[in-house]
């Protein structure tokens, strides 16, 4: 047999009817923005649109159609293939995706692609030379062990080539305190240290 169906004695509390006009008073402004913020503007649609972007990798000039807001590091990876650049916190924080552009060491999850146009963008793929002879710092660093599982190390070698070629590397400290932007979180710095003190002189102006 059904069960009677019970229905409060009034039907409506006074409680129940204010707690209801108040929710729904304070929800009412919140509806509002967000269906404001889910209609995106003239100009919001414009930057969602495509552009064709032309960045000098490697040597090498890439054609990418990209969303304006992409950040260089996701139009290396996932857009120009080049997964050698690590992204750590997309933060700015790890140092993992630094690459060099116009020879200086810029943190790739903190620049836009489209403001590297015209730029010459150096990855960890374009170090060697085209015969395979690696570049000394590569070199240092598998002669030092200055890696164990090697996430950071694209990141660490680009930041020391940087580094050498700022004038930071002339004593043990500096290099400490100018690579103290890569974080390993093997901690393999001693050996990093060593690995940058070798290549050093080879790697100036290289
Ligand atoms: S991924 Fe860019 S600093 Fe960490
Ligand atoms: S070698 Fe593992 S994080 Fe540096």
């Amino acid at each position: 047999m059904s069960q009677p169906t019970v229905l409060p004695r009034h039907g409506l509390s006074r409680r129940s009817f204010m707690a209801g006009t108040v929710s729904a008073a304070a929800a009412a402004p919140l509806l509002a923005s967000a269906a404001q913020a889910e209609a995106p503007t003239a100009s919001q649609s414009k930057l969602r649109q495509p552009v064709v972007t032309s960045l000098r990798i490697n040597k090498q000039v890439y054609e990418l159609s990209l969303d304006t807001r992409t950040s260089l590091l996701d139009a290396l990876r996932d857009h120009a293939g080049l997964t050698g650049t690590k992204k750590g916190c997309d933060h700015g924080q790890c140092g993992a995706c630094t690459v060099l552009v116009d020879g200086k060491r810029v943190l790739s999850c903190l620049s836009f692609a489209v403001m590297n146009e015209g730029k010459d963008i150096t990855t960890i793929e374009g170090l060697a030379s085209s015969d395979g002879k690696l570049h000394p710092m590569q070199q240092a660093f598998i002669d030092h062990d200055a890696f164990q599982c090697g996430y950071c190390t694209p990141g660490q070698i680009l930041s020391a080539i940087g580094c050498v070629n700022e004038g930071h590397a002339g004593s043990e400290y500096d290099i400490r305190e100018y690579m103290s932007g890569n974080i390993c979180r093997c901690a393999a710095y001693p050996n990093i240290v060593a690995a940058v003190l070798q290549a050093r002189d080879e790697t100036k102006g290289a």
